[in-house]
């Protein structure tokens, strides 16, 4: 889609237009200006009782007087002064709907006169791009009767008075390349884990050289790993045909060469089964998607290098394969991880963790400024907090209070569990350093203060997205969370 900024008089728009009207008949500037340019169509649509403004309402006109337009799309958005973020998605999502079902190419739109309480027209031009490409993402590659797109929507024009088109075209700027981030998440967490495994993950990782020469690529193979002894993760794949590979992802643009690098590994499980310690079978399929949070961090660096930001940003894909097998890694067996630290694996079903506890190591001859891992780690992160917000665990005051900030900012949420000492005794162990699991209570804590005996050489954070990086039942699919945070936390860095 391409989008772009005008200030162009409602009589002189000759494409289509989406206008807003509030509950209780209350116009938007724009929507009384074309009231009083169409001798007051709406005003008398109110009057007969057509148009409410209630939400979810759209109105279709046609061949208005003094109007050059094709269709006038009227949208209603509730009560003016009580929409929340929540209700002007859905309004966006209705809006565009209605456009595209008109196989309309091209709409100027006037959304960003519905007003939220604190925030702007950046903002509100920016969670529309957003909400405008995931509400047209599909994903059919492996459909045999693709849908048929010949006449659809391929233009939005923001209408938008002078003085703020400078803010509307970086929301355009920074909505266009998250959007993006996204759909390149999307589409990686929703292929197959027959044909996306770690190897197709790696590849995935060599093109974003391809795609900017800010970006190198390094992919290691179990060779390499076990060279660096990263024991811990190389006994996941033990059972697994499909050979593990950490793709090291470096972009460098900072103006000081030397700036420590912000850090982002991303869990990258292609498939879970569970190893000797076998899943269930139901919905079993759906650990395909172990590996979002690798398709997340992928999903930033895109993001990052079509914004070119002046950052040096490293992204770490720990790809990898969960399966029980013969030569799998079995309950009880004791692992020497890359740091030193043993551990007796007690479920092999808490794989994520040992293989992030060697990444994390890995990461340390980068001396970060910061790392962040992703992952879709815990079931018990899903009971917790449900499926609206990634659970946050952190070692860092500032570390923490920016990635909710950027949380806040994108409605990407995220909360904040407690990491506190007596966590720690629950990852006791008779025979080695650390257990991998902790008992019944707080997994989703106990998987975060496992990780932190790994973390001690830099500030650190984990976003647990077991419960919102993709959707179940009707609309499964992949949700590309949390792109949009990372992306703004990285923004945020930029001094
Ligand atoms: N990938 C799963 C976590 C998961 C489960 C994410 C369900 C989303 C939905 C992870 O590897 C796992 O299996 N964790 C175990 C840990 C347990 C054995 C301590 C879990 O959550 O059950
Ligand atoms: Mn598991
Ligand atoms: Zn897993």
């Amino acid at each position: 889609m391409k989008y772009s900024v005008k200030n162009t008089a409602l009589s002189q728009i000759n494409s289509n237009i989406i206008l807003v009207v509030f509950e209780g008949g209350v116009l938007s500037p724009a929507a009384a200006e074309f009231d009083q340019l169409s001798q007051g169509y709406l005003t008398q649509l109110i009057q007969v009782g057509e148009l409410s403004g209630k939400q979810g309402q759209v109105l279709i006109l046609r061949n208005v007087a003094n109007c050059q337009a094709q269709r006038i799309f009227v949208v209603g958005c509730g009560k003016k002064d009580e929409i929340t973020e929540r209700q002007y998605k859905q309004i966006i999502q209705k809006a565009i709907q209605a456009v595209h079902d008109t196989q309309a190419t091209e709409v100027v739109s006037f959304l960003n006169e519905v007003e939220l309480k604190d925030r702007d027209v950046y903002w509100n031009i920016r969670f529309a791009i957003e909400t405008i490409e995931a509400s047209l993402y599909k994903f059919d590659a492996f459909k045999s009767k693709k849908t048929n797109e010949s006449a659809v929507l391929n233009e939005v024009v923001f209408n938008v008075q002078d003085e703020l088109q400078q803010n509307a075209l970086l929301a355009i700027a920074h909505g266009q390349a998250i959007a993006q981030g996204v759909k390149s998440a999307k589409d990686i967490a929703n292929y197959p884990p027959n044909i996306c495994n770690p190897t197709y993950l790696a590849e995935q990782a060599q093109s974003l050289a391809q795609y900017s020469n800010l970006i190198k690529v390094q992919v290691l193979g179990e060779k390499e790993m076990a060279e660096l002894n990263m024991t811990s993760y190389l006994a996941v794949s033990q059972g697994s045909q499909n050979e593990a590979k950490m793709s090291v992802i470096e972009y460098r643009n900072h103006p000081d060469k030397n700036a420590k690098p912000i850090v982002l590994v991303g869990k990258g499980l292609t498939f879970d089964a569970g190893g000797i310690s076998l899943k269930p079978a139901d919905s079993m399929d759906e650990m395909k998607y172990d590996m979002c949070g690798a398709a997340s961090v992928f999903g930033v660096m895109q993001a990052l290098a079509e914004l070119k930001l002046p950052l040096n940003v490293i992204g770490v894909l720990a790809g990898c394969e969960n399966l029980p097998d013969g030569n799998a890694y079995r309950p009880g067996d004791i692992l020497t991880t890359m740091s030193g630290l043993t551990v007796e694996v007690l479920n092999t079903d808490a794989e994520g963790r040992l293989v992030l506890c060697d990444a994390l190591t890995y990461v340390e001859r980068f001396e970060p400024e910061c790392v962040i891992d992703v992952a879709t780690l815990t079931g018990a992160c899903v009971v917790a907090l449900g499926q609206h917000n990634s659970g946050l665990i952190a070692t860092d005051e500032k570390l923490a209070k920016g990635l909710l900030n950027a949380a806040e900012q994108t409605t990407d949420k995220a909360w904040r569990l407690p990491l506190s000492e007596e966590y720690q005794e629950q990852l006791k162990s008779n025979f080695a350093d650390l257990a991998n699991i902790g008992g019944r209570w707080g997994g989703a804590i106990t998987a975060g203060a496992f990780l932190a005996n790994f973390t001690k050489n830099y500030p650190w954070a984990h976003l647990d997205i077991a419960g919102t990086a993709w959707l179940q039942g009707a609309n499964k699919g992949a949700t590309g969370r949390p792109v949009s945070l990372l992306t703004q936390f990285l923004i945020n860095q930029v001094k």
